[in-house]
């Protein structure tokens, strides 16, 4: 087996999943640097095992992709602005469909990762299989104005609005509205009439504001879920990242917050799993774990997913806020002895001995 990375050198994903491989006694995984991808199109080839990782947090490889999806020249963005998602998106598709061209196993599937980056598909397939998901609006939402008029048919005083192609939480507002009392959590900050991501978790109560965010983020796609009350522990609510490795769910790690965003990289604090499961109870527990099971079945050619899963205050229910397609990144956290990247490199050596068989 000829494994080979589609990454950023640089991501501590690529670093892990390189590691776990020459643990397991393998040459180390080919790189093939995004960069390269855009650039010069070089790809893996027939060979290759490939697994495609993330291409975020690179800004070259950032503006590369928008050039790409929008087939002309960007402007360059500034360090956490908020710019560009659907173009990035329509990139990726372009730059995977190259990938895919040049032949390969692929571990994760070029369909999945932009139907996983497209939260409006995603919601949709994972509802369709029978996923417990949020309500979410019917769209296409576009600006503010359209979001209060749709809010107001629907009779949602509260809700989650999430730019379509987005990640880590950026761009996302919780929204509690009634008339012109409003009040948004949001790690958006507001500069100079362009958006920005900012570690710090803010609350805007000026309607100006709010509409400013929203008609900022509308243009690139927005996707609206009815707000889940999640469940918590002590003065924190929490959700789950669980990650499904060949089917099965193995790693947990909860991310529990003051505010109604747990992204870690928020300043949010990981939580105790055996708390958690304690305070669910055995039935629950398993139950939020086959979800989990069933998220990750909607994109069955794809060897492991990152199931985003909030149980709701009371804990006799659960929903999946999304799956994500580049989740894996759980440094520390182990099931059967193995982090995420050596249960990966372990499910493909057993599928190539499958094969093989
Ligand atoms: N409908 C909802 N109701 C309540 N909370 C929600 C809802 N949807 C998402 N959240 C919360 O919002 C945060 C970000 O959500 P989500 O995972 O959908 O977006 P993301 O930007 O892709 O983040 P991530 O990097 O975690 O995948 C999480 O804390 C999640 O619990
Ligand atoms: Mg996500």
């Amino acid at each position: 087996m000829r494994l080979a990375v589609v990454g950023n050198p640089g991501n501590r994903r690529v670093a892990l999943f390189t590691a776990a491989v020459e643990r397991a006694g393998l040459p180390a995984p080919e790189v093939h640097p995004w960069r390269d991808v855009l650039l010069a199109g070089t790809v893996p080839g027939p060979e290759s095992t490939v697994r495609i990782d993330s291409p975020g947090e690179d800004a070259e490889v950032g503006r590369l992709l928008r050039e790409l999806g929008s087939g002309g020249p960007v402007r360059a963005a500034e360090h956490g602005e908020i710019t560009g998602s659907a173009d990035a998106h329509a990139g990726l598709a372009r730059a995977l469909a190259r990938i895919e061209a040049g032949g390969g196993h692929l571990l994760n599937r070029p369909e999945d990762i932009l139907c996983m980056s497209d939260k409006p598909r995603c919601h949709a397939r994972l509802a369709a299989a029978g996923v417990p998901v949020p309500a979410a609006l019917p769209g296409p939402i576009r600006d503010y104005a359209s979001l209060r008029s749709a809010m107001h048919d629907a009779g949602w005083s509260r809700v989650f609005v999430k730019p379509s192609h987005g990640s880590s939480a950026s761009g996302v507002v919780a929204l509690a509205a009634a008339g012109s009392r409003i009040a948004a959590t949001t790690s958006v900050e507001l500069s100079g009439g362009r958006l920005f991501n900012n570690l710090r978790v803010r609350r805007y109560a000026a309607e100006a504001d709010v509409a400013a965010i929203v008609d900022g983020l509308g243009p690139d796609g927005l996707h609206v879920e009815r707000w889940f009350p999640k469940a918590g522990l002590g003065d924190r609510v929490l959700d789950l990242r669980v990650v499904v490795i060949g089917g099965e769910p193995g790693h947990v790690v909860v991310r529990t917050s003051r505010s109604p965003m747990t992204n870690l990289h928020l300043g949010n604090a990981r939580g105790d799993v055996a708390a958690v499961r304690a305070a669910a109870g055995e039935a629950a527990w398993s139950a939020a774990m086959q979800t989990c099971a069933r998220a990750a079945a909607c994109f069955p050619d794809t060897l492991q997913v990152g199931v985003d899963l909030m149980f709701r205050v009371g804990w006799r229910d659960h929903a999946v806020a999304e799956v994500n397609a580049f989740g894996d990144l759980l440094p520390g956290v182990l099931a059967d002895g193995r982090d995420t990247y050596q249960a990966q490199v372990e499910a493909l050596c057993s599928l190539s001995r499958g094969h093989h068989a």
